[in-house]
């Protein structure tokens, strides 16, 4: 039998990525967000949930851009720690392994060491609650080619890091490819 469960994120596993933000003076910083997903593939959307009261909303209220990053396991204690800090009160970018790098389209920073970026513009924002959610249009994606098979990203090579309830966590065996029942003619 299923109970109705308030306050509680049922939608899960959830993306760990690291978002950057830049105001108009080229002031930037770094966060760790969850509440992240696609909205359109083509063209390209991505929306983040942005706390109110935090210094990166300040950044981006300013400037409406932001870039996605995805990080893998071997930077998974930078993006804890970076979830944990303001930076209001420090650096991130100084107080962890992660560097900001100038992105092509953005004042945001891209970071050097994800293996996955994409610079957004923002187009919509929706006032929901204690986050706001930012609609970005992703107007270049960055890949390492070492997570680039030609076609599409090497999951197993890449080994992105998910969220779900209170824990990281890695991501487990292929089960199928996408149209693995039908039968190829
Ligand atoms: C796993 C994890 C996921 C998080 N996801 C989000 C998120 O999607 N949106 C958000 O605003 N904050 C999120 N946070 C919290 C921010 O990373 C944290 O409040 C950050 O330190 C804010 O920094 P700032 O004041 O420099 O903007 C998350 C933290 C962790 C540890």
């Amino acid at each position: 039998m299923k109970k109705i469960v308030a306050g509680v994120i049922g939608l899960l596993p959830l993306p760990l990525t690291l978002i950057t933000v830049a105001n108009k003076e080229n002031v930037s910083n770094v966060f760790t967000a969850s509440w992240v997903g696609v909205l359109c593939p083509d063209p390209l959307y991505i929306g983040v949930g942005i706390d109110a009261k935090s210094y990166s909303h300040e950044l981006i209220e300013d400037n409406s851009e932001f870039t996605v990053n995805v990080i893998q396991e071997e930077f998974l204690r930078d993006a804890d720690h970076i979830g944990q800090l303001s930076g209001r009160d420090v650096d991130k970018f100084e107080e962890s392994r992660i560097t900001p790098q100038p992105a092509k389209e953005v004042k945001a920073p891209i970071i050097l060491e994800a293996a996955i970026s994409i610079e957004c513009k923002v187009q919509e924002v929706l006032r929901l609650g204690t986050h706001d959610f930012y609609v970005g249009r992703a107007l270049a994606t960055h890949v390492d080619e070492s997570v680039w098979d030609g076609e599409k990203i090497n999951v197993e090579v890449l080994r992105p890091v998910m969220y779900a309830a209170d824990s990281y966590w890695s991501i487990g065996r292929k089960l199928g490819r996408v149209g693995y029942v039908v039968p190829e003619t």
